[in-house]
């Protein structure tokens, strides 16, 4: 299928880098202490949000008060500190159900990362409904760990892996990823946003087209949540995996969402602590859900810390974050394209956080490297997306990824230190 290359300004009006009503970028950069340093005696300038984002105060505040105040290990215990710590995670575990608008709390499971609930889901409900010949479905803009553990799983099973591919604004082939939709498919996994082309998928859609041939769906929304308010009774997905240090909280806590009535059929992931309800060395019967899939000591402190993240969002309101990225977004591709030799990678209509590029005769690596130089923290490589990169034909990208605590002034900054990399190269 051919496409015409559409940048994002073509359906937008004259985008107007003017602040959005109510939000003052200068008061939200002083809730992150990180951003006031200087780096190779620049102001650093960090454009690298999309591989994790920085904390707010409250964050940090929240982990330590956790440490200092509240710590002990939880669900086992009589005494009142232990209390109070399962209260602390339990409640963070609510706070998350409503970020997403699932129905229960108890379809929130505490994981590690994205990462992390992805393979769960791959080597749960995976290793229980796909066999030998069937299938799995992903799109070609899916990041490592949406690929991999499928792999895994089908090599186990002798299962396929089918890809949905993407045209070359690095947006979903819509009727070529329905007509993959067969008899043999036994889950969707598809990203919400990607990471390496920013591109924001119609999971709606996507959702409905494979429930209509009673196909679950998976989305890994590590790249969604931290910019947009995601509800997944109104996507209807079945399963919803996210990180917590994308979205400014702490590292080693993500979310896997799931579906009360699939989760409840699935069997344990790890065995261990807190999973169970009893233990003989004849039978194990497993606890209920959350638990079922909470082995061992979790990760309270970050369950905690991701709690102060989503209330600190909250407070700054999703809608408004969307809107202010949406004309730094727009703004900064504007002026990056002025510029003679360079090519963005991946101009979707939809797009979220990332800008993407090459320039003609110089690699990506030198591209970060001066930047770097100039306090501008980008990333370079193949985002763990590397086909993505071969279907672009490409081996690797310049990506600058922006948060809601980016300002104009920083993308100037970007550009300036692009226009410099040229000059170098000349
Ligand atoms: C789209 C997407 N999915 C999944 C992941 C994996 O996240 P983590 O490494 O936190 O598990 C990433 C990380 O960059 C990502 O961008």
């Amino acid at each position: 299928m051919t496409t015409v290359a559409r940048l994002p300004w073509d359906r937008v009006q004259t985008p107007t880098p003017d602040i959005v009503p109510g939000f003052d970028v200068e008061r939200v950069r002083a809730d992150f202490p990180i951003l006031e340093q200087t780096v190779h005696g620049h102001k650093l300038v960090y454009l690298d949000n999309a591989a994790t984002s920085h904390k707010p105060k409250a964050v940090l505040d929240a982990i330590l008060h956790y440490y200092q105040c509240d710590n002990a290990n939880i669900h086992r215990g009589v005494h009142y500190l232990s209390e109070r710590a399962t209260e602390e995670y339990e409640t963070a575990r609510k706070v998350v159900q409503a970020f997403l608008h699932a129905a229960q709390a108890s379809e929130i499971i505490f994981v590690r990362s994205a990462t992390e609930a992805i393979n769960l889901v791959a080597q749960t409900y995976g290793r229980t409904h796909v066999g030998h010949g069937d299938e799995v479905l992903i799109t070609a803009m899916e990041h490592h760990s949406n690929i991999v553990p499928w792999q895994l799983l089908c090599e186990e099973k002798a299962a396929k892996l089918r890809v949905a591919p993407i045209n070359d604004n690095g947006e979903l082939v819509l009727d070529e990823f329905e007509a993959l939709l067969g008899a043999r498919t036994k889950i969707v996994a598809v990203g919400h946003v990607s990471n390496a082309l920013g591109t924001i998928n119609p999971v709606g859609e996507i959702v409905r087209l494979a429930h209509q041939r009673n196909i679950p769906v998976l989305v890994d929304g590590a790249q969604a949540v931290p910019h947009m308010a995601v509800n997944v009774v109104d996507l209807d997905c079945d399963f919803y995996a996210f990180s917590g240090h994308k979205l400014y909280g702490p590292t080693g806590i993500g979310v896997l969402y799931g579906k009360a009535s699939l989760l409840d059929r699935m069997p344990p992931y790890q065995g261990g602590g807190d999973m169970i309800s009893s233990v003989t060395f004849e039978k194990t019967v497993y606890n209920k859900l959350p638990h079922k899939f909470e082995a061992g000591t979790p990760h309270m402190a970050g369950a905690v810390g991701l709690r102060a993240a989503i209330e600190y969002l909250n407070r700054l309101g999703l809608d408004t974050i969307e809107a202010y990225e949406h004309q730094l977004l727009t703004y900064a591709t504007e002026q990056v394209a002025k510029i003679p030799g360079l090519r963005l990678i991946g101009t979707a209509r939809e797009k979220a956080g990332v800008l993407s590029f090459v320039m003609d005769g110089i690699h990506p690596h030198d591209i970060g490297t001066i930047l770097d130089q100039e306090g501008i923290a980008i990333r370079t490589g193949h985002h763990c997306a590397q086909p993505v990169m071969e279907r672009f034909g490409v081996d690797a990208t310049a990506r600058a990824s922006i948060s809601f605590y980016n300002t104009k002034e920083e993308i100037d900054r970007l550009v300036a230190g692009i226009q410099k990399v040229r000059e170098v190269f000349g």
